[in-house]
């Protein structure tokens, strides 16, 4: 293998793979770290055949000791830090495991790019849990709300920022980290953030019935997953910006993304309702205008569009 570009932890899940292919497509070397927890290798077949000797998998997980030494001795010129403990819920259950993986993880993956210097670390974080419950007259939520997070794993990625931004002035480490809104589209695990979308995917094509928590006018907002990835190029490109929300703005709600999903897929069921689960934010959207001016980022595919091509991926997989 050639010099290394990049190196994606995480790059076996959702996001981080189609980043992976991304990369590769675009000539890069690529090393992929990831412990294969919730990632699969199967998300990693296309890079595998296409990459060549330019990408590498290290089954690892991010808060061994070996995740530092292996970065700062790869001495890549970009790292993406996607790895993490990703459900909300189980951060409740199981708060210091959270901690563990995305707070102390997260630090092993920094030190391993300050010791080599790395030119440019781009973290994902969560927009969708930062701001918590604003007014509403704040919606779209805009990156100079004062952070609220209300769950463990909200407070250890909002935690993972204050980390980047530390170690941009403790140590010059260039590290812009994304508040992601709700991402879906193909290769989507039903458990993850916006799993609603691959849930009601895979229900409606199974034609069982959807549960909806709550009375499903709880909005979030759904931003397409190539998208996202366009937008972690864009951040590796930019010098010096502490991080913007990558979202569309939109709010939609949970009965809205049904009954689009069950007209793609001309499925006339009705869903069930239960009682709302407790810890859930009402209203949520992020505003993508800073992304724009600071990245030259929009979000370019349209709900419909994006949950077309994510029901053909699920349809063929
Ligand atoms: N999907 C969303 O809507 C969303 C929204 C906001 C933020 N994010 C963030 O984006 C990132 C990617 O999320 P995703 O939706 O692709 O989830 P995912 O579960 O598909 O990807 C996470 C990857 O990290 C790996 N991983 C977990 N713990 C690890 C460990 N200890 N060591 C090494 N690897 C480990 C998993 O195996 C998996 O491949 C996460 O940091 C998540 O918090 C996602």
């Amino acid at each position: 293998m050639k010099e290394t570009n990049a190196v994606v932890t995480g790059g076996a899940g959702f996001i981080g793979s189609l980043l992976v292919d991304r990369l590769l497509a675009d000539g890069k070397s690529v090393v992929v770290i990831d412990d294969l927890s919730t990632g699969n290798l199967s998300n990693l077949e296309r890079a595998r055949e296409q990459g060549g000797n330019n990408f590498k998998f290290e089954s690892l997980d991010v808060r061994s000791a070996v995740t530092t030494e292996l970065i700062a001795d790869l001495k890549p010129e970009a790292v993406f830090h996607l790895a993490a403990q990703v459900d909300l819920r189980h951060s409740v259950d199981d708060p210091l495991l959270d901690a563990e993986i995305n707070i102390l993880g997260t630090l092993r993956v920094l030190e391993g790019a300050r010791r080599c210097a790395t030119k440019k670390v781009v973290v994902a974080a969560s927009g969708g849990t930062l701001y918590g419950d604003q007014e509403h007259t704040h919606l779209p939520f805009k990156e100079s709300l004062e952070p609220k997070p209300q769950s463990p794993y909200g407070i250890s990625k909002a935690t993972t920022m204050s980390y980047l931004s530390a170690y941009q002035e403790l140590y010059g480490l260039d590290g812009t980290a994304l508040a992601l809104a709700n991402v879906y589209g193909p290769r989507q695990d039903p458990h993850g953030e916006a799993g609603v979308v691959a849930i009601f995917a895979g229900q409606l094509l199974e034609k069982t019935e959807s549960t909806i928590f709550g009375t499903g006018e709880q909005t979030r907002d759904f931003v397409y997953v190539q998208d996202v990835v366009e937008a972690f190029i864009k951040a590796s490109e930019v010098e010096k910006m502490d991080f913007c929300n990558i979202g569309t703005g939109i709010e939609t709600s949970v009965n809205e993304l049904y009954e689009t999903m069950a007209s793609l897929l001309n499925n006339a069921s009705e869903p069930n309702y239960l009682p709302s689960r407790s810890g859930e934010i009402e209203r949520s959207a992020l505003d993508p205008t800073y992304a724009q001016s600071s990245l030259g980022w929009v979000s370019t595919t349209s709900l419909s569009d994006g949950l077309s091509k994510t029901i053909e991926w699920f349809k063929e997989n």
